[in-house]
């Protein structure tokens, strides 16, 4: 296995399949499945999930609402499909542990960065909620914040899109997929792989990342296995 820890980050769009908004059970399924393959290989997963599918933040504060109110509602939207997230898992048999940024004991544990490697340590998959628990950070963010306090050898962005491209491929046919590419590539072509924070965060922390389509089915363990799927960014 080409990964011994992996934080895989999956947007809160995708989990919409075909819905206009909310959440389908069938991709959740799916997705709980992709997964318990990659554990069953005794590869360690923790998970951040984003909330798009339920509330965004942003798009809440372009049309009036207050940022940081908005923010809270996109956080709260991430525990919904972490909530989602571990019941499929569960259903598949696979151990699972919720942990929110944001202290909501009735619903999860809270954040404890020790408790999540023991449940790492010990099989279980750490979901991680509420993003990074402040308002102004993306869950891509979160996600390598986790992905750095765990230890993790990779952050694994499923996207809908296969991978970085020199432009934008679902407009331009002949745009050119990069197996691998730098940092400092990706910011001096002015490629958008994640928000500036987040992108910052994981190159000073030399922590890759690798985008790739999480919806095609295989991709997830194929990628764990050392197969050349999507695009690694690295030093
Ligand atoms: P070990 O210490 O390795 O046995 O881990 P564990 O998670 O099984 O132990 P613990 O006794 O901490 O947790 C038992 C169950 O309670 C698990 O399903 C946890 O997710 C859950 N749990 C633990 N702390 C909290 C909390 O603060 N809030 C909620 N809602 N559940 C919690």
């Amino acid at each position: 296995m080409q990964y011994k820890r992996i934080l895989l980050k999956l947007s809160g769009e995708a989990l919409m399949g075909d819905r206009p908004y909310g959440i389908d059970p069938k991709r959740l399924a799916e997705y709980a499945k992709e997964i318990k393959e990659v554990v069953e290989k005794g590869i360690e997963v923790a998970i951040v999930i984003g909330g798009g599918n339920i509330f965004r933040g942003v798009a809440g504060a372009s049309n009036g609402m207050d940022r940081v109110q908005g923010d809270h509602m996109g956080m709260l939207a991430t525990v919904i499909n972490g909530l989602a997230l571990q019941s499929a898992l569960e259903d598949e048999d696979v151990h699972t542990r919720l942990q929110t940024a944001l202290e909501i004991k009735e619903v999860a544990e809270p954040y404890i960065k020790r408790k999540a490697i023991r449940h790492l340590e010990k099989g279980r998959v750490v979901i991680f909620g509420a993003g990074t628990g402040n308002p102004y950070f993306t869950t891509d963010t979160a996600a390598v914040l986790r992905a750095i306090e765990i230890n993790a050898d990779a952050i694994l962005k499923g996207t809908r899109v296969d991978g970085v491209y020199n432009s934008d491929p679902e407009k331009n046919a002949d745009a050119i997929k990069f197996a691998t590419i730098s940092f400092k590539d990706v910011i001096s072509k002015g490629l958008k792989v994640m928000d500036m924070t987040a992108f910052t965060l994981s190159q000073e922390n030399k922590l890759p990342i690798i985008i790739f389509d999480m919806n095609k089915k295989g991709n997830l363990i194929k990628l764990v296995s050392g197969e050349k799927i999507g695009t690694i960014i690295d030093n």
